[in-house]
């Protein structure tokens, strides 16, 4: 069953601070077959500052810097992997397979997927699907679960 999970985010630190909230969730759950999220939402939605929240939040110390040249930034922290992808500049879904992309989706592993529709085909699908639009200045987010896995950490928000 799709789960839904609605939240207005008054400014840049409540996007942040929500990326926590949501990583400290799924660090408690059983990903030994991995989780994946997809990040939708127009071009400075907020994208980047959630996935800086759950980078962060799960003890990254550093800048999270975006992918976007880079195509993915990792982080390996407490035991998990995180894999930051933006996949904006990406022309055709077949880099994926050039990149080794089945080598993400694996025990432990996060992936966070900004502009996941240009992988199209390629791409795991995700447990969770974020969406992220504006609402004048602010944000609102909404999670739909896609999975189990996604249901689980839905039903766990306030
Ligand atoms: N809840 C919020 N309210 C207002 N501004 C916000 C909020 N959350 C983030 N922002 C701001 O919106 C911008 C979001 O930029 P960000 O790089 O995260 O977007 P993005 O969705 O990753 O864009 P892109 O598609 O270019 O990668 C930043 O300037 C940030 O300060
Ligand atoms: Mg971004």
């Amino acid at each position: 069953m799709q789960t839904t999970y609605y939240q207005h985010l008054k400014d840049e630190q409540a996007t942040c601070l929500f990326g926590e909230k949501l990583i400290k969730l799924i660090n408690q759950i059983d990903i030994s077959h991995g989780f994946v999220v997809y990040l939708n939402g127009d071009l400075g939605a907020g994208k980047t500052t959630l996935s800086r929240g759950m980078i962060q939040g799960l003890g990254h110390q550093g800048n999270v810097k975006s992918p976007t040249y880079t195509l993915v930034e990792e982080y390996h922290i407490a035991n998990k992997h995180i894999y930051h992808f933006d996949l904006y500049r990406l022309n055709d879904p077949e880099e994926l397979e050039f990149m080794g992309i089945r080598d993400y989706f694996t025990t432990n592993s996060i992936c966070l997927i900004e502009w996941a529709e240009k992988g199209e085909g390629i791409l795991n699908s995700p447990d969770l699907f974020i969406n992220i639009s504006y609402d004048n200045t602010a944000r609102n987010i909404e999670l739909v679960s896609n999975s189990l896995l996604g249901t689980e950490i839905i039903n766990q928000l306030p």
